[in-house]
C-alpha cells in the first residue's frame, strides 16, 4: 500500500513542487556555502539567481575563472546538467570542482534552480 501511494504521488501534477523542495534542501547542503539565490549576493561563487538563461561568467562583481568568462556557455537544463556531472570536463580550468554525480538528485536541484529564477 506504501507503495502504491508513493507511485501515485510520482504521477500526481504536483510532483515538480515535491522535486522542488527536494531541490531546495540539496542545494543548502551542496550549493549553498558558496552560492546565494539572492541578485547581488555573491559569496566564493556568483549568486545563482535567474542563471537559467545567464550567459556564463557575467555576473558583475563575482569572481571567475578566465575559463568560465570565456567559455561562451549559456545556462540551460541540459548546460547545467552536463556541468554539474563534471564541471571540469565541461569548463576546463574551471575554480568549481564539486560535482553531483546522481542524476535525479541533478534534475532536482536544476528544478529548484528553475523555479526560483522563474518568481
Ligand atoms: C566550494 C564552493 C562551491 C560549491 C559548493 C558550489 N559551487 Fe558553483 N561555483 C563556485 C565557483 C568558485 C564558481 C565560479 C567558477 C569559475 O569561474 O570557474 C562557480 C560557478 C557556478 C556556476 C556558473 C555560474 C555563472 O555565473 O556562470 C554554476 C551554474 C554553479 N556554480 C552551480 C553550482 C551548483 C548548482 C552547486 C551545487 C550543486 C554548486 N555550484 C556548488 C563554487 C562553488
Amino acid at each position: 500500500m506504501a507503495a502504491l501511494l508513493t507511485v501515485a504521488g510520482l504521477l500526481l501534477p504536483d510532483a515538480a513542487s515535491a522535486q522542488q523542495a527536494d531541490g531546495e534542501r540539496l542545494f543548502r547542503q551542496r550549493c549553498g556555502t558558496c552560492h546565494a539565490m539572492e541578485a547581488g549576493q555573491n559569496r566564493a561563487g556568483p549568486h545563482l539567481s535567474g542563471i537559467i538563461g545567464r550567459t556564463a561568467g557575467s555576473v558583475e562583481g563575482a569572481r571567475y575563472s578566465a575559463a568560465m568568462r570565456e567559455s561562451g556557455v549559456v545556462w540551460d537544463r541540459q548546460a547545467l546538467d552536463t556541468f554539474l556531472t563534471s564541471p571540469r570536463q565541461m569548463v576546463r580550468g574551471t575554480t568549481m570542482t564539486v560535482s553531483i554525480p546522481n542524476a535525479e538528485q541533478r534534475a532536482a536541484i536544476i528544478t529548484y534552480l528553475e523555479g526560483v529564477g522563474a518568481q
